[in-house]
């Protein structure tokens, strides 16, 4: 395929309360600012989940609109297991979902749309938790945020190092820009 040039990253802050039966909940087409529904995602409970989607806003190569990827986050309790073994419980922002098409996979997508939910959710890489990673991801997190020593857990969700420490702000370098409001 071409060239996508102007991508723009969609951001609907819809809470999903309440799939329908069967536990498939579509969001709203105009809440998506897409034509279609795009995605239906199983389980999304009224647990702040957020689905950011990346679509190519001219069309140039693709049909105006087209959906390039999406990835889903949300807040989750959990109990998680520090580097000695012992349990934690914490809601860390969990990596729920994340695709980029096939055909446009390895070509920088992944990580621009990565790095809008990081910057939209003030949230540090090696804060999150990923759910079930499959190669791709782990390799995705270990290129783009040096994310490759895990702590071992016995659930699904994948967590790394520096996890529960107070680790300065190196990710804060760029412009992680202030909204400073207070009151
Ligand atoms: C994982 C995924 C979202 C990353 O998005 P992306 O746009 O391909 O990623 P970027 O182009 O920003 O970054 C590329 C890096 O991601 C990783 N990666 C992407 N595709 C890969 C593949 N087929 N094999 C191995 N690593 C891959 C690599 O680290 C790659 O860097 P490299 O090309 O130098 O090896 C995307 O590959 C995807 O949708 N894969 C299929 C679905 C999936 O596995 N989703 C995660 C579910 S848990």
């Amino acid at each position: 395929p071409s060239a996508l040039r102007s991508r723009d990253v969609t951001v609907p802050r819809v809470a999903c309360s309440g799939g329908a039966p069967g536990g498939v909940t579509a969001l709203p087409a105009q809440a998506q600012g897409l034509p279609a529904p795009v995605t239906s995602a199983t389980r999304m409970e009224a647990n702040r989940h957020v689905l950011y989607i990346l679509r190519d806003a001219d069309g140039r190569g693709a049909p105006k609109g087209a959906v390039i990827g999406f990835l889903k986050v949300g807040y989750k309790k959990l109990f998680l297991l520090d580097r000695n073994g012992a349990h934690n419980e914490a809601e860390p922002l969990c990596v729920l979902d994340f695709y980029i098409h096939e055909s446009l996979q390895r070509h920088g997508y992944g990580r621009e749309l990565f790095q809008h939910m990081l910057q939209s959710e003030r949230v540090e890489p090696w804060r999150l938790a990923v759910d079930r990673p499959s190669e791709k991801l782990l390799a995705f997190l270990r290129k783009h945020y040096g994310l490759a020593d895990a702590i071992p857990q016995v659930n699904n969700f994948v967590i790394f190092e520096g996890f529960f420490s107070n680790r300065p702000g190196e990710f804060r370098g760029g412009d992680k820009e202030g909204g400073g409001s207070t009151g």
